[in-house]
């Protein structure tokens, strides 16, 4: 009889040991080591199976740029790289609750209303239940199927019989193969499913969406391997006290990255929102001492947010540095360089950051907004409020060029912006704007002579 291989995998990180571990030398997990069946021999598992084996000459291999399937929702479409390519799989994970079945279904509903034959397998509510959620989001087609099933081997036998146009699986952990012992779920169960799945996409060409859980840091679940494996991973973020949803590219083997589409959770299921710098500055508080609007690249569009901060003395004990949206180790490396460079004394100071909208900003062209709103808050100036600032800062307190000028500059002009602030060392691009008044500025020193009106 073949001896089965045995290993410790951690359940949060997919760690792998040989002996049980109470704390995982990767993520740092306490009690995640579960002993599961290793698979070692590759068989099916393989993808080799799925490549044409002889080698092809690149330039008679046919692949057309626009046979990508458009879901008829903008927004996705642009996040996914314009569409979605035949034979690929996508992962998506985000928090539950968070919207990701009812985006899966609004987008499959699309597809089967034009035509195309949808099967949507759920492990995680029955018919009934997906029925009622088809129903507030107006989901009817008789070309969606809904399949509720978790065993794999019977997924893939429905896949072959039924040939469907696309197929959506959620969620990656309820899929379970008898061929292996181990709980649903588990590591080496999600490299198996994840697996057969991937190549069976990949063997016909039949496009995948995976539905992936989030650990508490959210990530994915399960194996890194897994967002290998995968051609895009797309996450859904947005938290429970705002409608707003945004879905970020974080990998993507047949688009840029990074790209963004947001969306609004309505009672009637999710609403794209095609113009999210007006959305993030709704709200913004005008000639407020602490707010400045920063446009922020996010993938290929050019997204204008407010940054808000605010600078209290602190009293007793350490003060503070709580940020949301941007990196906290940046804000505290920036309040260092203003402290040394503009003699602004930050060091007994609690220092508090937002990103207005739950967005998360992590570009270092927003530097400067950030310096430039803890400046504010600080010295209790507001800043004009047609203003837009943007730019890198150094350790040394000079403000470096940043990418895409042009770009940002016109998102800024067509929100009703009239002035910036921007880095002195644009090169060779040529911001055509005319209406835009542009300051340059070397080093942050020169900031508090242009920022206040
Ligand atoms: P769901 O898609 O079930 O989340 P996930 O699959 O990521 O766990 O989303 C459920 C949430 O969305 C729930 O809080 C209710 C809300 N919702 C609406 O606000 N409007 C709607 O039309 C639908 C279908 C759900
Ligand atoms: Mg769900």
């Amino acid at each position: 009889m073949k001896k089965i291989k045995t290993t410790f995998f951690c359940q949060n990180c997919g760690h792998q040991s040989a002996k049980w571990l109470g704390r995982c030398p990767s993520c740092g997990e306490w009690n995640q080591c579960v002993e599961e069946e290793e698979r070692v021999t590759p068989g099916e598992g393989s993808l080799g199976a799925c490549f044409n084996e002889e080698p092809l000459s690149i330039d008679t291999i046919t692949a057309d740029e626009k046979d990508r399937l458009l879901t008829g929702i903008a927004e996705i479409d642009r996040v996914l790289g314009g569409g979605i390519v035949g034979g690929s799989a996508v992962l998506i994970g985000g928090d539950p609750g968070i919207g990701k079945s009812t985006l899966l279904l609004q987008v499959m509903q699309n597809l089967a209303a034009s035509g195309l034959v949808v099967l949507y397998v759920s492990g995680e509510e029955s018919a009934r239940q997906i029925k009622l959620r088809g129903g507030r989001i107006g989901a009817s087609s008789k070309n969606l199927m809904v399949l509720v099933e978790v065993s794999l081997e019977n997924i893939l036998r429905h896949i072959r019989e039924m040939r469907p146009g696309i197929v959506v699986i959620d969620s990656i952990q309820t899929v379970y193969s008898s061929a292996i012992t181990s709980a649903p779920g588990s590591v080496s169960q999600i490299k198996e499913t994840s697996g057969k799945l991937i190549m069976m996409s990949k063997k016909t060409g039949i496009p995948i969406f995976l539905i992936g859980h989030v650990t508490k840091e959210g990530l994915i679940a399960g194996p890194k391997i897994l967002e290998h494996m995968v051609d895009t991973v797309l996450y859904f973020e947005g938290d429970s006290g705002h409608a707003f949803r945004i879905i970020r590219n974080v990998k993507n083997r047949y688009g840029p990255t990074n790209e963004i589409g947001v969306f609004e959770m309505r009672e009637h299921g999710l609403v794209e929102i095609s113009n999210p710098s007006a959305l993030f500055l709704s709200e913004r508080p005008r000639g407020a001492p602490g707010s400045v609007v920063v446009p922020s690249m996010e993938g290929t569009r050019p997204l204008l947010v407010e940054i808000q901060a605010l600078v209290s003395e602190n009293t007793f004990g350490i003060p503070r540095r709580t940020t949301i949206g941007v990196d906290h180790n940046r804000v505290s490396l920036l309040a260092a360089v203003m402290e040394k460079v503009c003699g602004l004394h930050l060091g007994n100071h609690d220092i508090f950051i937002n990103v207005a909208g739950g967005v998360k900003l992590d570009e270092p062209a927003v530097d400067l907004g950030i310096i430039s709103s803890l400046m504010s808050s600080f010295l209790n100036r507001p800043i004009d409020a047609e203003t837009i600032v943007f730019g890198e800062v150094g350790l040394t307190g000079e403000v470096r060029n940043v990418g895409r000028m042009d770009e940002r500059i016109k998102e800024a002009a067509r929100m009703g912006f009239n002035r910036c602030i921007l880095p002195g060392t644009s090169f060779s691009e040529t911001v055509t704007d005319t209406q835009m008044t542009r300051v340059t500025i070397d080093t942050i020193k020169e900031l508090s002579g242009h920022l206040f009106m």
